[in-house]
Formats: C-alpha cells, structure tokens, sequence
C-alpha cells in the first residue's frame, strides 16, 4: 500500500483534460475539459452513456494513453507530458488494472498470472515474484487454488486472480473497468465485497461502470456527459 508515499499530494490531479481523437480529417472530441481529483484512499465510481468518454478518461488517468491537452499528475507525479517507455514505467508502478474479461493467461498458473506485472519491474527474482504473488492471493482467499489455471476457476475466482495481479505491484491506485461486467449477480456481490474490504484497508479504488450497484458501493460519483463532467 502506498498511499500518501508522496506526502499529501492526491492519488490523482487532474486539469482541463482533453482528448481529440483525429481519424483523417474527422475529429471526435472524446474530452472537453475534465477537472478530476481523487484524494489517497477514496472509493470512486465513473459513470455516464456509452460514448461520454469513460474508457479515454480512464486510459489517461490509468496512464494507458495520453491526453491532447490539460495537466495530469499521478501521484504527485507529472505525466501528462510523458510518452512511451517513461509513461509505461509510470504506469507500471503506480496503477492496477482489473478489467470486465479478466485477460488473464490461459497457460500458466494463477501464480504466475497474479506475479506477471512483477516482471517489468526488475531486481526481482523469480522465487521473490512468486512468493509476493502467493501472499497477495492468499489475502483474496485462493491459497487453495494456486496451482490451478485461470479455466479451472470460476468467473468470480478469476476476478480475484486478476485483482491480486493489479496489487502485486503495490500500486497508489487501482483502477477497474466494468469488473462485475461478465458476473453474474451472487458473483458480482463477491467481488464488490473484495472491493470494500481493500477500501477498508486505505486502498485508492477508482471503478468505471455503468451498474448503479456498483456505483452505489462507492464514496462518490464522477459523472461523465459527452467528455464533461458534471456534478
Ligand atoms: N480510438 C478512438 N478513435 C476515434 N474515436 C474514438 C476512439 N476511442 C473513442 N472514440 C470516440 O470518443 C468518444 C468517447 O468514447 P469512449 O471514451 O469509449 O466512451 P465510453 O467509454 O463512455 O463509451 C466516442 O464518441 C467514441 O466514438
Ligand atoms: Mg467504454
């Protein structure tokens, strides 16, 4: 957990953020101008229709793409200048990802699945990967299951595997895009009761989702409307 690493500032600050899409001469504004701060340890929920611009805010804030105008810190940090490799380090080390499917890999075992962010963070040897790995699946209740593979688990066991890959890293945010959107509702319910737990323990947890359920599980609601928010 690291939140509050560096000293106050928020997990994330965000300023006039805009993002144009340019596909030829057509030009889609996904952004127009998004303040957002999400201070260390809060419960957030975006919501808006399909096409507001959920997803490109939250590959910029998740720090999966850059915006084409406005301020980013994360974590204290200035990204929004940074592309590429320095971007992707950033990202690396400072954001957890929990998607709808999972992306989980099929091959190899919930271990390795859960210690694969670990691998680009070097310094780290295999065994120390792995045991970091197994300690965080053990917090989300799989130490029964660490030698299966994602298909011999079920969706909600899955999810937790993914969650347990998103904070092996440790990161000052996680951030998950429609998580419960492939559960049903009994497994839902399991996964956003991972989620409160983890926000209990002073996690930063930022969901993008057009559920209320989910949304209602969270401190407050950012509200996306045609790439603004309102209220
Ligand atoms: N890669 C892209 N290229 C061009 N337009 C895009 C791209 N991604 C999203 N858009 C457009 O930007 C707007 C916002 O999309 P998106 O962020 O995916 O919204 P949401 O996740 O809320 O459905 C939409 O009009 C969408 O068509
Ligand atoms: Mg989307």
């Amino acid at each position: 957990m690291n939140n509050g690493k560096n000293g106050g500032e928020p997990v994330v600050r965000a300023e006039d953020i805009r993002k144009v899409y340019r596909l030829g001469k057509i030009e889609v504004e996904a952004l127009r101008g998004v303040d957002l701060v999400i201070e260390p340890g809060e419960y957030v929920a975006i919501m808006g229709p399909s096409g507001s611009g959920k997803s490109t805010l939250m590959h910029i804030i998740g720090c999966l793409d850059s915006p084409t105008g406005g301020e980013y810190w994360l974590d204290g940090e200035q990204v929004s200048e940074l592309r590429g490799r320095r971007l992707a380090r950033i990202r690396n080390h400072k954001v957890g990802f929990v998607f709808q499917n999972f992306n989980l890999l099929s091959r190899v075992d919930i271990v390795e699945n859960a210690a694969l962010p670990l691998r680009y963070t070097g310094g780290i040897s295999r065994r120390q990967r792995r045991e970091r790995a197994r300690t965080v699946l053990d917090q989300l209740g799989l130490s029964d299951r660490l030698q299966h593979k994602p298909d011999e688990l079920s969706g909600g066991e899955r999810q937790r595997v993914a969650i347990a890959r998103a904070l092996v890293n440790d990161p000052a945010m996680l951030l998950a895009d429609e998580p419960t959107g492939n559960l049903d509702s009994d497994t839902s319910r399991e996964i956003l009761k991972v989620f409160r737990d983890l926000h209990s323990r002073g996690h930063t947890i930022v969901v993008v989702t057009h559920d209320s359920n989910v949304a209602s599980e969270a401190g407050r609601v950012v509200r996306l409307t045609d790439g603004r928010v309102h209220s």
